[in-house]
């Protein structure tokens, strides 16, 4: 029998009319860009739904990064971890810091808050940390050492919306929280992110280098443009409405997952008092070969894995950096399978199926 492909993720798009809603108001209001109306409801609608203090919507996930690096005024060092996506390391470099990488908690693939402290150096001025796969940081321990050595904590949350700890939004941790709206994101706006701060200053600060660095004809500071169009912002408006039961869906994906492999592989670990958003459903192969061996039969009948993430970012070629162990273990074996809204129960079956043929 013939199957369709079935991809580690499938974006969600929202009926058409309810996109087309918001798009007739990006037509009546003739106003396509520089913060309109659709931009400023999607930003405000956020910023409630999070109970943040400040929420800035950007052009991608990627901006989001580099413009809270420089409205904190970060420079030098920057600790950081090696198992995340490549913008989490690159938006260090691009803002003319150094990465230097701590490993890994092998438990939650998150940075390791014991090995923190040892890599400060008079240089270091912050943390940025990824809540990957939306599982949390520890983000008590890293919060302790940042106020210890007056450093500044930002956490790349790209993975993270809606994702809660102790009945809050993660994003109500560190100086900054960053989030990605890209396509293959649990909530997108096709292309977009955000910027969470805590402090005011800071936030007049990331306005104007979001927009050139100038109100009118007053130029205050060197900017770049990271602005989010209403078009969008109305892609946004559109989903966010989906959001719960997107997460509903992926919640009965990982729970059938879970009864089909019965435990057979480690899995990322949430930590207590966390609420995850079952973005990603990542398994832990016991080695390298059996992971190659499983991603190769899955892809062979048409399901397609993803290595996310490969490589660890301390093997990146334009990096240096001692070997980071749990790092490069966990790009080596993990394999974060397809689940998506509308991935239907029996391909989760077949995939579980054809992982233990050969895994
Ligand atoms: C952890 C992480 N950080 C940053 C980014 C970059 O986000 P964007 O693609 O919106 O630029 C991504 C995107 O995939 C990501 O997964």
């Amino acid at each position: 029998m013939n199957h369709a492909p079935i991809h580690v993720t499938r974006t969600f798009l929202p009926p058409r009319e309810e996109y087309l809603h918001w798009l007739d108001k990006a037509y009546s209001s003739h106003v396509l860009t520089n913060n309109g109306p659709i931009h400023r409801e999607l930003e405000e609608t956020l910023r409630a739904r999070f109970d943040v203090p400040h929420l800035r919507l950007m052009a991608n996930g990627t901006l989001a990064l580099q413009l809270a690096i420089r409205a904190l005024g970060i420079t030098g060092k920057v600790i950081t971890t090696p198992f995340s996506y490549v913008a989490t390391t690159s938006a260090i470099l691009w803002e003319g810091c150094t990465p230097v990488f701590v490993d890994i908690d092998p438990k939650t693939c998150c940075i390791d808050p014991n090995l923190i402290e040892a890599a400060i150096t008079p240089d270091t001025s912050a943390i940025l940390a990824t809540h990957v796969y939306g599982i949390p940081c520890d983000v008590e321990a890293i919060d302790a050492i940042a106020k210890k050595h007056g450093l500044k904590v930002i956490y790349d949350a790209a993975h993270a919306f809606d994702v809660e700890y102790k009945g809050k939004s993660i994003l109500a941790w560190g100086d900054a929280s960053t989030l990605s709206f890209h396509a293959t994101k649990l909530f997108h706006t096709v292309e977009g992110g955000a910027v969470v701060l805590h402090d005011e200053e800071a936030d007049k600060r990331l306005q104007l280098l979001r927009s050139f660095g100038h109100i009118a004809d007053e130029h205050f500071t060197l900017g770049i443009n990271a602005k989010l169009s209403e078009v969008h912002a109305a892609m946004g408006m559109a989903v966010l409405p989906h959001v719960a039961r997107l997460i509903e869906s992926r919640r009965n994906v990982a729970k059938r997952y879970d009864q089909l492999l019965n435990g057979r592989y480690a899995r990322p670990m949430l930590p207590t008092g966390a609420l995850s958003n079952e973005a990603y459903y990542p398994i832990l192969l016991p080695d390298g070969a059996s992971r190659k061996r499983v991603m190769d039969h899955l892809s062979v009948n048409g399901i397609y894995t993803r290595r996310y993430f490969y490589p660890a970012l301390n093997k990146l070629p334009y990096v240096s950096s001692p070997a980071m162990p749990r790092a490069e273990w966990a790009a080596d074996v993990v394999l974060a399978l397809p689940t998506y809204f509308e991935l239907e129960p029996e391909d989760v079956e077949r995939i579980a199926r054809k992982i233990l043929e050969v895994g």
